[in-house]
C-alpha cells in the first residue's frame, strides 16, 4: 500500500513536470503573427485587427493653446498663472473634494505634507507653505499632477484636466488660508468671525 502511495505521488510529479513542459512549448512554438505581419486567415489580409467602433484613442492631439494650456499647465512651454475657465466657488469645492480623496493620504488636509502615509514612513513631501510654492505659477501645480514629480507619481490618467486645475485653485486657497491674519478678513465677514470664536 505505501508502495503505491509513493508511486502515485511519483505519477504527479512526472505529470506536473510533463504538462508545465508543454505549456511552456505551446506558448513558444505557437501560431502567432509579427507586428504588421499579413496573413490569410483574415479576410482584408491584415493580421492586426481595426479599432472597434465607438471606442476611444489613448493620448490626445494638441490642437490648440487652449487645449494645451488646459492639459499641462503650459503655454509653449511656459507655465501660466491664470485659470483656464472661470473660478467660481463650485471649482473650489470641487478642488476641495478632489484634493480630500487624492492628494490628502501624503499632503494633509492642511498641505503641510504630513499625510497618514508619510506618517507611515513615504518621504515627506515639502510643505505647499514654503515661500517657493507660494510664489510658484499655478500652472506648475497642473504640471506636478500632469507629469509626476521626483518621488510622486504622475496623476494625470486618474484627474482630468479641468479637476487639476480645480485641485490647483483648492491649494492656492489652503496658502492663503494658512498666511492669512485678522486684518485681511473682509469687514462684512468680521462678525461672522467673532460668532465662531464665541
Ligand atoms: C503617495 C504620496 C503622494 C500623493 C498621494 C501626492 N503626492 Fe504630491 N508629493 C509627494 C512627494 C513624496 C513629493 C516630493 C517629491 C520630490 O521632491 O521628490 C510631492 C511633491 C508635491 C508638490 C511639490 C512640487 C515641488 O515643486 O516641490 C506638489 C505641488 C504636489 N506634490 C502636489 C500634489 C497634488 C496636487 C496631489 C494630489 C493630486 C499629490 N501631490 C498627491 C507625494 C505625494
Amino acid at each position: 500500500m505505501r508502495e503505491r502511495t509513493r508511486n502515485i505521488v511519483w505519477l504527479g510529479m512526472l505529470l506536473t513536470i510533463v504538462l508545465g513542459a508543454a505549456c511552456r512549448n505551446g506558448m513558444r512554438d505557437g501560431a502567432r503573427t509579427k507586428p504588421l505581419e499579413s496573413t490569410q486567415f483574415f479576410a482584408d489580409g491584415r493580421s492586426a485587427r481595426p479599432l472597434v467602433d465607438g471606442t476611444v484613442a489613448r493620448g490626445y492631439a494638441m490642437v490648440s493653446d487652449e487645449e494645451e494650456y488646459l492639459r499641462t499647465g503650459k503655454i509653449k512651454g511656459q507655465l501660466g498663472n491664470q485659470m483656464p475657465f472661470p473660478l467660481t466657488r463650485q471649482v473650489l469645492e470641487r478642488g476641495q473634494d478632489r484634493f480630500t480623496i487624492f492628494c490628502t493620504p501624503c499632503h494633509d488636509h492642511l498641505g503641510n505634507g504630513q499625510g497618514m502615509i508619510v506618517q507611515r514612513g513615504l518621504a515627506r513631501p515639502p510643505s505647499y507653505h514654503i515661500d517657493r510654492l507660494r510664489q510658484a505659477p499655478l500652472g506648475h501645480f497642473v504640471d506636478v499632477m500632469t507629469n509626476g514629480f521626483g518621488a510622486m507619481y504622475p496623476y494625470a490618467y486618474r484627474i482630468a484636466p479641468r479637476d487639476r486645475w480645480a485641485i490647483a485653485a483648492y491649494i492656492r486657497v489652503l496658502q492663503l488660508s494658512q498666511g492669512t491674519t485678522v486684518a485681511d478678513v473682509p469687514e462684512d465677514q468680521l462678525s461672522k468671525l467673532e460668532e465662531m470664536e464665541e
